[in-house]
Formats: structure tokens, C-alpha cells, sequence
């Protein structure tokens, strides 16, 4: 095996922030295979073009015989799989992309790299990991007074992008039951951080405050998520892939609750701050309540304990710090979103919000 670890979705929000991560943190080299969705952009791994420590290969999870080819050139000695439908509302609208990609992908991904890891020699074969990267979404709904979830928390997902990872989290698990595959998953809250594709409620918000546009907030605003600054979920990654126990699951999280409104609220003092015009209105009076999302979860939370006694993570930036690097990221980046304001995505905007 060669010091290589192939990543699946690294051009993507937090694959190509884990693909940086690694790269300036390691000497381990990444082959990263990406089908180049709405959702994955080339221009987030600009820094490490040259780098020839990293390989772009474009193509699908599902195309069992590219993923075949890949493992027998490059004999990794591990698998990342970020590569996924990722977005609870595009899974609302049209679902079935959800269940190809998150579902059958990752059912391909175990079956060739059951089939790569079984020919390995016995040293090789105790060192490959498989790190499934999965969602709080799988746990369902907390009510308000209930405690975060933890790793035994029983699987209730809600919407379809939820139930495709739940789907694809016991696929993992079963691959490591079964057939002994040395599997790794996490399971992590809401991330934001610079790259993040702007349909998401944090860079949506930023841009439209920018721009002074409404700022969409569903249902009364009061729903909960446990927000995660990017990095500090990369770190936590390589902390799993290379000193977590095999066929364990690992909760990642913020501690970081904040409603909706509290974190629209926050992005438009930041960018009032940030691009102050006195004789403009606060940005705050942008903020519009919509038509709730159908089944709208009401509260994610997670509690990390695990990962943190027996692996020693913990997220090094607070919500506050975060939150401000990320506003700044996307004020400076004008030229990244032009990349991703596309056509396709102004057509989005207009499907997902109008008359709502
Ligand atoms: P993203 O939508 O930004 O990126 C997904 C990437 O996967 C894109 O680059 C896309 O081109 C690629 N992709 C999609 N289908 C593919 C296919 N069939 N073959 C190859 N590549 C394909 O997603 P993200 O926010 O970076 O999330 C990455 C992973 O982390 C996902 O598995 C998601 O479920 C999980 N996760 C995300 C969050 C979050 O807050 N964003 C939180 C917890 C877990
Ligand atoms: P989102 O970023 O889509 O992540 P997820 O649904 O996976 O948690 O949404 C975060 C929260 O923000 C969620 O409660 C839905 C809400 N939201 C809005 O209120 N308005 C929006 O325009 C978007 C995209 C999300």
C-alpha cells in the first residue's frame, strides 16, 4: 500500500477542506475522485494545483470499474468518503439522486474496497481504514430539554437526505460485522466555513446581506443546529482515520446550539460591520420568515464526549470566532463566487424561494 488516501466528494465543502487539511498537515498524498455535481467546484483546491501530492480524477462512486481501477493503481491505504447529495431541501424536491449517489455509491465504495482490502497482505490488510463521514441528521429530531445525541442514539431519520445517510451508515456498519472491513464513521453536526456552496443557510445569508436581499428564514426561526466551524471537523477526521477503533462510530459537534435567528441575526451585524453605511438601514431588517420546509427537524445537537476522551479532539474555534473568519472569507472571495453562482444556481434560488 502507498501512503495515499483516496477521497471521495474532496470538491465539495468539507472534501476540499479536508483535501487541504491534509495536505499541509501530512505527507500523505490524495487521490480524490469527484463527479463534479452543482456542488463541487475545482476552484476550492486552486492552491494545491501544483502540488503533486494531489491527483483529481472526475467520476462517479457509482461506476464500480473506475473505483476498481483506481484502487489497484494507486493501492491507497485508505478510503475518505465525503461524496454525496448533500442538501435537505434539494432531497425534498427530487429524491432520487439522494438514494443513487448516497445509497448505491456508498454500496460501491464497500464492495470494491472489501475486494482491494482481501488481496492485501496481513500487515497492509490491519492498516487500511474505510471513514464513512455521516450527519447528526440520522438521529432525528431532539425536543428542547432533551440531551445531545450520543453514538447510542436510536436512528429516526426525517427527510430523505437523512434516510439515504442513515441507509448508507448501516451499510458501513454491516460491511465491518460481516466482513471485518475496518471501518470508521462519523457522525457530525451543521459545518460552515469558506467553500461552502451558498444554497445553505450561512453563506446564502452572508451573500444576501451583502447585496441587501431578503434573507429567507423558515417557519418561526426557532429551530436549533449545533454549528461546527469546517476545519475543526477535518481535524476531527484525521484524528478518526488515524487513531480510531475499527467498526467504531464517532459523534462530532460544535457544542455550539444557536437558533436560526440567532445566527442571521449575527451574520448581518458582522457584515454591517464589516461594510458599514450609515445612512443604510440595518442589515437585520432584511431578514424575511417563509413557509416552513416540510418536516422541518426542530433541534440537532450532538454530544462529542467520545471522540474527545478517547481520541483527545476538540474544536479549536467557538461559534463567535468562527462565524466572523467565515463572513470575512466570503466578503474577500468575489472571484469563488462568481464560480458558483452559475446559471444553475440562480435557477435554484428561483425554484426553492419563489412565492414562498
Ligand atoms: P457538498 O454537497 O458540498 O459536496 C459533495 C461533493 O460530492 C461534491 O463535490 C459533488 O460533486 C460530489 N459528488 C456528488 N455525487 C457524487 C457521485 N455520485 N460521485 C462522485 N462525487 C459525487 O457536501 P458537503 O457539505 O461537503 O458534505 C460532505 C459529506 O459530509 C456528505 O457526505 C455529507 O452528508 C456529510 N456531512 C455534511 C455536513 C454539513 O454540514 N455540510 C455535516 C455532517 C456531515
Ligand atoms: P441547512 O444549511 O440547509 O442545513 P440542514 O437543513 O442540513 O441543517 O439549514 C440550516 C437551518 O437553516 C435549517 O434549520 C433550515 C434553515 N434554513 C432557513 O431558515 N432558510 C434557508 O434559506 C435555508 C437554506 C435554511
Amino acid at each position: 500500500m502507498r501512503n495515499c488516501i483516496l477521497v471521495t466528494g474532496g470538491a465539495g465543502f468539507i472534501g476540499s477542506n479536508f483535501v487541504l487539511f491534509l495536505l499541509g498537515d501530512s505527507d500523505i498524498a490524495v487521490l480524490n475522485l469527484d463527479k463534479l455535481t452543482y456542488a463541487g467546484n475545482l476552484h476550492n483546491l486552486d492552491s494545491v494545483k501544483t502540488d503533486p501530492r494531489h491527483q483529481f480524477v472526475q467520476g462517479d462512486i457509482c461506476d464500480r470499474e473506475l473505483v476498481r481501477s483506481l484502487f489497484e493503481a494507486h493501492q491507497p491505504r485508505g478510503i475518505v468518503h465525503f461524496a454525496a447529495e448533500s442538501h435537505v431541501d434539494r432531497s425534498i424536491l427530487g429524491p432520487e439522486e439522494f438514494i443513487r449517489t448516497n445509497i448505491s455509491g456508498t454500496f460501491a465504495l464497500l464492495e470494491e474496497s472489501r475486494a482491494y482490502w482481501e488481496q492485501l497482505p496481513e500487515t497492509d490488510k490491519k492498516k487500511f481504514r474505510f471513514l464513512h463521514v455521516s450527519t447528526d441528521e440520522v438521529y432525528g429530531s431532539l425536543q428542547p430539554n432533551d440531551p445531545p445525541f450520543t453514538e447510542q442514539n436510536q436512528y429516526a431519520p426525517n427527510s430523505p437526505y437523512a434516510a439515504s445517510k442513515a441507509a448508507a451508515d448501516h451499510l458501513v456498519r454491516a460491511y465491518h460485522h460481516t466482513y471485518g472491513l475496518p471501518t470508521l464513521a462519523s457522525n457530525c453536526s451543521n459545518n460552515y466555513g469558506p467553500f461552502q456552496f451558498p444554497e445553505k443557510l450561512i453563506p446564502l445569508t452572508i451573500l444576501n446581506a451583502r447585496d441587501r436581499k431578503p434573507i429567507p428564514v423558515y417557519g418561526d426561526g426557532k429551530n436549533v443546529r449545533d454549528w461546527l466551524y469546517v476545519e475543526d471537523h477535518c481535524a476531527a477526521l484525521k484524528t478518526v482515520l488515524e487513531r480510531g477503533r475499527p467498526g467504531e462510530t464517532y459523534n462530532v459537534g460544535g457544542s455550539s446550539e444557536k437558533t436560526n435567528v440567532e445566527v442571521v441575526t449575527t451574520i448581518c451585524e458582522l457584515v454591517d460591520e464589516f461594510l458599514p453605511d450609515a445612512s443604510a438601514r440595518p442589515r437585520v431588517e432584511l431578514i424575511k420568515f417563509v413557509t416552513d420546509r416540510p418536516g422541518h427537524d426542530r433541534r440537532y445537537a450532538m454530544d462529542a464526549n467520545k471522540l474527545q476522551s478517547e481520541l483527545g479532539w476538540k474544536p479549536r474555534e467557538n461559534f463567535k470566532s468562527g462565524l466572523r473568519k467565515t463572513v470575512e472569507w466570503y466578503l474577500a472571495h468575489e472571484q469563488w463566487l462568481s464560480t458558483v453562482s452559475s446559471g444553475a444556481y440562480r435557477e435554484w434560488i428561483e425554484v426553492q424561494y419563489s412565492g414562498r
